[in-house]
């Protein structure tokens, strides 16, 4: 069994939602299947498919126009939220020290953060892959937690550019990534595979040793693209 997430970043509508849930819960899956939409969506409500949100603030409440609180998030009946994501590192400016207290917050409203790590262009050819990984899920996580989070290792430049690291590159991210996390005392935590995961390429990574499920971006907003990415596995 294995976790299919999808990120419909800042695309889609709620009729386009509510097609494709109809559409998921035709199939038959044991997969779990969560969707992370636009803030705007989360009140959606599905038996078969989980609601998330992409982001939010690192604050409980206050004086900060235009974000939106765990508690919130929390209200609608979602119960994921994706943190840290590359988008949100390079447009935001959030920091492994910003995802932490993101990772925090959701937690700390029941919601199950979705925890982003991974490498920038830049970094890959610096040859500081594995450090960018590594200090990511030492730094984002908070310290001291006992309820279920899941980390994405999603290279920052494979993210919607059709481009994947080789099979042995995710498995080294992986394995490093399961390595720390047994390290803090955290074994069997989820890892998931982002970057340009499609029908024809996500039972290949699923495959993969430490894969244990995809976070899909523009292949999660049409049941034509998002359904054979969900049933490529059992
Ligand atoms: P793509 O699948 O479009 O490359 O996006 C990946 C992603 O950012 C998921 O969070």
């Amino acid at each position: 069994m294995k976790i299919i997430a999808g990120n419909w970043k800042m695309n889609g509508s709620q009729s386009a939602l509510d097609k494709i849930i109809s559409d998921l819960s035709e199939i038959d899956t044991q997969n779990t299947v969560i969707l992370c939409v636009p803030y705007t969506m989360l009140n959606t409500k599905s038996d078969k498919i989980a609601i998330g949100a992409q982001d939010i603030s690192k604050h409980t409440s206050g004086a900060y126009t235009g974000e939106i609180s765990a508690q919130m998030v929390a209200s609608t009946g979602a119960k994921y939220v994706i943190i840290g994501h590359s988008e949100c590192r390079q447009y935001h400016g959030d920091t492994n020290s910003d995802v932490r207290e993101k990772a925090t917050q959701a937690l700390n409203n029941g919601l199950i953060p979705i925890i982003c790590v991974g490498e920038t262009m830049d970094e890959k050819q610096a040859g500081k892959t594995m450090a960018v990984i590594e200090s990511g899920v030492r730094e984002c996580i908070p310290s001291d937690i006992n309820t279920k989070i899941i980390i994405a290792y999603e290279p920052r430049w494979a993210i919607g550019a059709g481009l994947t690291p080789t099979s042995a590159e995710i498995a080294d991210a992986h394995n490093l990534i399961a390595k720390t996390l047994a390290d803090m005392g955290l074994s069997g935590t989820p890892i998931l595979y982002g970057a340009s995961v499609k029908g024809n390429n996500a039972a290949e990574i699923m495959s993969i040793s430490n894969v244990d499920g995809v976070l899909v971006g523009g292949a999660s907003l049409k049941s034509d693209d998002f359904i054979p990415i969900i049933t490529s596995v059992k």
